[in-house]
Order: structure tokens, then sequence, then C-alpha cells
């Protein structure tokens, strides 16, 4: 029987960000493959707002040390993943829907030797394929706006998480500004469903029996990312045609333009929450 493909895994498909356009941007910096460091992806291998200061800013609200086992959730090519392995020397185990993410992810990890430290499976972050407190810490970064329930995934982390670990992430939060057909265009566009706000982001985590919730504005920061990136896009106008189309190209242009448009309207933003396990959890 054929599966139904969701949504989250055709747009990654087609994304910009992947393990070709990493290993391409290496050969152009004249990088040899066989002598790659973590550090030398950095550059191309995350896919999120703010770079490798956000992945230390989750880092720190999760309490990741060398003896955490971090679950990273939606980790896209392991970029953060690899990150966290690098530079606190702990375990990271990635989820992620993408096949063509999963298998990228662990290609560019053995290039970089840190397979030892980072694993990957490909899985969806509603069913985490992985026992009762298997994990002292869980990230996501960016990944949950294309998963469909969000009570479900925050139980599923609730449920790995043992007694005393942490969850931080970041994601895209709505304001009650944001109408339902832009929230209908974020999802046709980029498979963005089930935006929440901070507050009801704030609930469900309570429900999954989460204690001492932070929440974070991160629009601000992000509304800057955005324009940033969308003055660099444009910039890359004729590479990316060459490579893409001038289809993808004006798809892309279009939006971003809508991004931008709709945080600096204040109806969408960026916000990092992060909270405790508690003993009723696991
Ligand atoms: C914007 S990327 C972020 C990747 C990574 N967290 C990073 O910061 O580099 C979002 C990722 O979420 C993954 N994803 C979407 N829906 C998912 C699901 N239901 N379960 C697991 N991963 C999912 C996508 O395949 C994609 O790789």
């Amino acid at each position: 029987m054929n599966r139904v493909v969701p949504a989250a895994e055709l747009f990654y498909r087609r994304h910009p960000i992947s393990e070709e356009q990493v290993l391409d941007a290496l050969r152009r910096q004249g990088k040899d493959p066989a002598k790659l460091s973590p550090e030398d992806l950095y550059e191309w291998d995350q896919d999120h707002y703010g770079g490798l200061a956000a992945v230390e800013a989750l880092t720190r609200r999760a309490g990741i040390s060398a003896d955490s086992h971090v679950l990273d959730v939606c980790a896209g090519l392991a970029g953060p993943a690899r990150f966290i392995a690098a530079r606190c020397a702990a375990r990271v185990t990635c989820v992620d829907l993408s096949p063509e993410r999963a298998a990228g992810a662990k290609r560019l990890t053995a290039l970089v030797g840190l397979d030892r430290l980072v694993r990957m499976v490909r899985a969806d972050a509603q069913a985490l394929p992985f026992p009762r407190s298997a994990f002292t810490a869980v990230i996501s970064q960016e990944g949950l706006l294309h998963v469909p329930d969000k009570a479900r995934v925050l139980d599923e982390c609730a449920r790995v998480l043992r007694t005393g670990g942490r969850l931080a992430f970041s994601d895209w939060v709505a304001t009650p500004r944001l109408s339902l057909n832009e929230r209908r265009r974020l999802e046709e566009w980029m498979a963005a469903v089930s935006i929440q706000t901070q507050d009801s982001y704030r609930r469900l985590l309570a429900r999954a029996g989460f204690t001492g919730i932070l929440a974070e504005d991160l629009s601000e920061e992000w509304m800057g990312v955005l324009r940033r990136r969308l003055e660099m896009f444009r910039g890359l106008r004729a590479q990316t045609v060459a490579r893409l189309g001038p289809r993808r190209y004006e798809e892309y242009n279009q939006l971003y333009a809508f991004f931008v448009g709709l945080v600096e309207s204040r109806k969408l933003g960026g916000g990092r929450f992060s909270a405790g396990a508690g003993p009723g959890i696991s």
C-alpha cells in the first residue's frame, strides 16, 4: 500500500538546506572531505534562527553537560547535535521525520568523526521510539511548527525524560492577530501546522507534567535574522536561479517576504521554552 507522505516530509525534500548544499559549499571553500572537522560544517548545517548562539542558549536551558544523554527532536541534518557533542562531549540522539535528512545527517556526522557520540534515528516526533526515562535532556529547534499534535509530542518528550531532566526548545509562536488565512498560507507553503501562542505552549507543557516553565520572547531577534536572510537571499539571486531555477527562487522570495511581514506586524514571533521533568512525569 502506498504511504501518505506527510507535508513536512515533502517540504524538506525541496528545502534549500540539504546534505548536497553543505558538501557543495565545502567543495567551493576548497576543503578536503577526508579532513573535515565539526567546525567546518557549522556555517552550513544549522537550520534555525540565531546560529550557534541559539544552540548554546538551549544547551544552557537544558542543563547539558558531558554526563548528559540528549535527545534532539526534529534534528534536521544534526548540525546542533554535532555542535553539542563537540562542545560538551555529550551523547546526542537525533530524531527526524525526513529520510533524506536522516541519511544526510548520518553521513555528515561520520565525515567529521562524531558518530560515536551522535546517533540519528528516522522517526516521527509524535511517536518517539525510545523507552521511558531514556534521556536526561530533550531539545528541539524550529521543528515543532511542523508537528500536527503538539500535546502528543510534549507528552512523548515528558515520557522519555528522566526525573530531574530538562526540556528546552524554540519554535514559532502566533499572536491572536494571526488570521486564519495567514495560518492556512503558512501551512500550505511550509507545512507549519497548529502554531501555538506563548500561553497555549505554557498550558500544554503544564498539562504534560513539566514544572518551572520559562517562556522567552525571541521575536525581535528573529525579525533581525529574517530581514538579513531575505537581503542575503536576494543578493544571491543569480546563484539560486542557476541551482534551483527561477520558479523556486520566486517561491522562496515570496515566502521570506511573507514571513518578514508577519513578524514585523507582530502576528508571528519566536519563543524559547524550557522546563523541568517533575517527579510525576516518569
Ligand atoms: C527547520 S528544520 C530544523 C532542523 C534542526 N533542528 C536545526 O536546527 O538545524 C525542521 C526539521 O523538522 C523535521 N520534522 C518535521 N516534522 C517532523 C516530525 N513529525 N517528526 C520529526 N521531525 C520532523 C524536518 O524534517 C526538518 O528536518
